[in-house]
């Protein structure tokens, strides 16, 4: 599923990265391009990153 239409960054290529190291919003963007357009994918992301790592959610 596209989380990030802008970039075609889909919910499997931000677990993906996610898995491989990024811990922030700001580490998904920078590698995926993710929110840099519209913006309107950043809650979806954020809420990625929480599912992931509950422990960095704040
Ligand atoms: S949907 Fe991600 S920047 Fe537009």
């Amino acid at each position: 599923m596209y989380v990030c239409v802008c970039r075609a960054v889909t919910d499997k290529d931000i677990l993906e990265a996610i898995a491989e190291g990024a811990t922030t919003v700001r580490q998904l963007k920078e590698q995926l391009k993710v929110t840099e357009s519209c913006g309107s994918c950043l809650e979806s992301v954020r809420d990625l990153v929480k599912q992931a790592q509950p422990s960095e959610a704040a």
